[in-house]
């Protein structure tokens, strides 16, 4: 799906850490943050350092976000309407 196709789905709400953010149906959490500026998705907690997405297809875990308590990868995730995403609370380790 292009970011600017003419045909995407109905425009959606999205929170991530509380901020709402525009999305359409059928993308992934981390293509709607991409999409609305967002870069940073995390941050590493060895290094201190923004971690956001980087393969997108599920294999570096960098686009790490919680999604109603569990972790997922943004980049394999779709944005359902009023989804709340949270950062990955640090964890002391890079995972
Ligand atoms: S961007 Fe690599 S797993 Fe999501």
């Amino acid at each position: 799906m292009r970011i600017h196709d003419p045909h995407r789905a109905a425009a959606i709400d999205l929170f991530f850490d509380g901020k709402r953010y525009a999305a359409h149906a059928g993308e992934s959490i981390a293509a709607a943050l991409f999409a609305a500026g967002v870069r940073s998705l995390r941050v590493s907690p060895r290094l201190n350092q923004p971690r956001g997405m980087f393969c997108l297809m599920g294999s570096c875990q960098e686009c790490l976000v919680m999604v109603d308590g569990r972790r997922v990868l943004a980049c394999q995730t779709p944005v359902v309407t009023g989804m709340h995403v949270e950062t990955v609370p640090e964890t002391g380790i890079d995972v």
